[in-house]
């Protein structure tokens, strides 16, 4: 009979020990996949094993080829680490194992996803009377809030989508920015929506929808409309103009969707709350907790200011189920998932331990880290800066392709830090996003030199 609580106390020295490694290990893997498949590639095993061992087993099995992602020297795609609060909650969650689908059968984890979610809206800015569901990530939100969507436009012009279907239906215009992210496409078409079906306005040089052209682009036709607008470009962070795409989508009726995955939380800051300005008059938003909330992975947030149009996308009917179905908020309602983790404590465990001021410090540390970077390589003969730094993501580039590639690839080698290689203007760029609560000035520091050693070597 395994000692249970034995097993967890040494899982949990386990955890320590890699965390306390993080500021000394290399932020690459040892071993790339291949290496890993090769190590732990085996049959299923005839007989089981000691939990005990089983753990040591995992762990030292792993080692090689984890990735730092939780260093404040990881800077690749738009990650985010784990604040201590907020993996301590995730833990709790994993131990108690609520299936946090209806009120009444998880009062505990419904009833603190309930508040977790209004203070999400009131950190961010949002209306008040806002829906919520708390989903896998960004691209689940994006399909979560697009579902709303699409059902409150085909009910707009009264169609009745759950009951006759995407088949037959009149076509959906969905008008994106020619930079909107990957998963705002991948959510559409995973709700019928092709990618011919979506009109592409033109972005200026940081990746901003032009929205001046917005209204001859929607006039003269009332179909169903969706208009989806960004809050931080994943390569630039820069910010749509809000104000103005919302109003004028609004004019024709369209519902507007606001993909923040990142940058939403600039408006938790009163210092950065001017670049979202107008956002809380959309009609839907998507975001991520394991991004900037530093929440461990996996938390993403749908909100939608019409909840029944929210809840009529998500409808489900078991008998079954109509016996534990509570008048409050069933977080079933909102979520396209039926089984799921209650995810939203490590967001509640989050904010509750920094406060409203302590969640705007950080988003505005990882911003002054940002620029702290930007600074220290454009002192590096022959380091570009492409993007206006308005936020945490910084772009550059060096005189040509190669040595860009070079150099990141160098850079990432070394194991001092990590950042994801892009293409801005069909040409290679190496970005470099802020989002981890670990970020001080001697990462950046740290960051600036491993370039500066990198630039001299290629
Ligand atoms: C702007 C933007 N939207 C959506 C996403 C997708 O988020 P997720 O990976 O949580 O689905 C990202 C991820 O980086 C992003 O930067």
């Amino acid at each position: 009979m395994t000692n249970e609580r034995a097993l967890l106390e040494r899982t949990a020295e386990i955890a320590a020990r890699y965390l306390d490694t993080l500021d000394t290990r290399p932020i690459r893997a040892d071993a790339d996949y291949d290496a890993m498949l090769a190590a732990v590639d085996r049959p299923v095993p005839e007989e089981g094993l000691d939990p005990a061992d089983v753990i040591e087993e995992l762990a030292r099995l792993a080692e090689p080829g984890l990735v730092a992602m939780g260093s404040g020297r990881y800077y690749g795609f738009v990650i985010g680490g784990a604040l201590p609060s907020s993996l301590a909650a995730d833990w709790l969650v994993s131990a108690w194992d609520q299936n946090t689908g209806l009120a009444q059968v998880t009062p505990a984890a419904s009833a603190l996803e309930a508040v977790t979610g209004r203070w999400v809206l009131e950190l961010l800015g949002l209306p008040a009377h806002s829906s919520f569901a708390f989903v896998t990530g960004c691209q689940m939100a994006h399909v979560t809030s697009l579902a709303a969507a699409r059902h409150a436009q085909y009910d707009r012009i009264g169609y009745d989508l759950p009951a006759r279907g995407l088949a037959g239906a009149p076509p959906l215009r969905v008008v994106v920015g020619g930079k909107r992210h990957v998963t705002l496409t991948r959510a559409l078409q995973l709700l019928g929506i092709g990618a011919e079906q979506e009109v592409v306005v033109p972005v200026d040089d940081q990746g901003r929808m032009r929205v001046e052209l917005l209204a001859d682009i929607l006039a003269g036709d009332d179909a169903p409309t969706i208009v989806c607008l960004q809050a931080g470009e994943v390569n630039t962070g820069t910010f749509d103009d809000l104000a103005t795409g919302i109003a004028v989508a609004h004019d024709v009726g369209a519902w507007v969707h606001v993909d923040g995955a990142f940058g939403l939380w600039a408006a938790t800051s009163p210092g950065l709350a001017h670049l979202v300005a107008g956002h809380a008059d959309a009609d839907s938003w998507a975001t991520d907790a394991h991004k900037w909330l530093n929440v461990p992975y996996d938390c993403g947030i749908a909100i939608c200011a019409h909840p029944l149009m929210h809840a009529a996308a998500m409808e489900y009917a078991a008998p079954y189920l109509d016996v534990a179905k509570a008048a409050e908020r069933d977080p079933m309602g909102f979520s396209p998932e039926f089984s799921r983790r209650a995810r939203s404590l490590p967001a509640w465990a989050a904010i509750r331990a920094l406060g409203r001021r302590g969640v705007a410090a950080m988003i505005e540390s990882s911003c002054a880290s940002a620029r702290g970077i930007a600074e220290g390589l454009v002192a590096i003969p022959g380091c570009e800066l492409l993007n206006d730094v308005v936020l945490n993501q910084v772009l550059v580039r060096f005189e040509d392709d190669a040595r860009t590639s070079a150099i990141v690839a160098a850079v990432q080698q070394e194991g001092e830090a990590w950042m994801s290689p892009t293409v801005w203007d069909d040409r290679a760029a190496i970005r470099i996003s802020v989002s981890c609560w670990r970020t001080d000035e001697d990462d950046v520091r740290r960051t600036v030199a491993a370039f500066a050693r990198a630039a001299v070597a290629y």
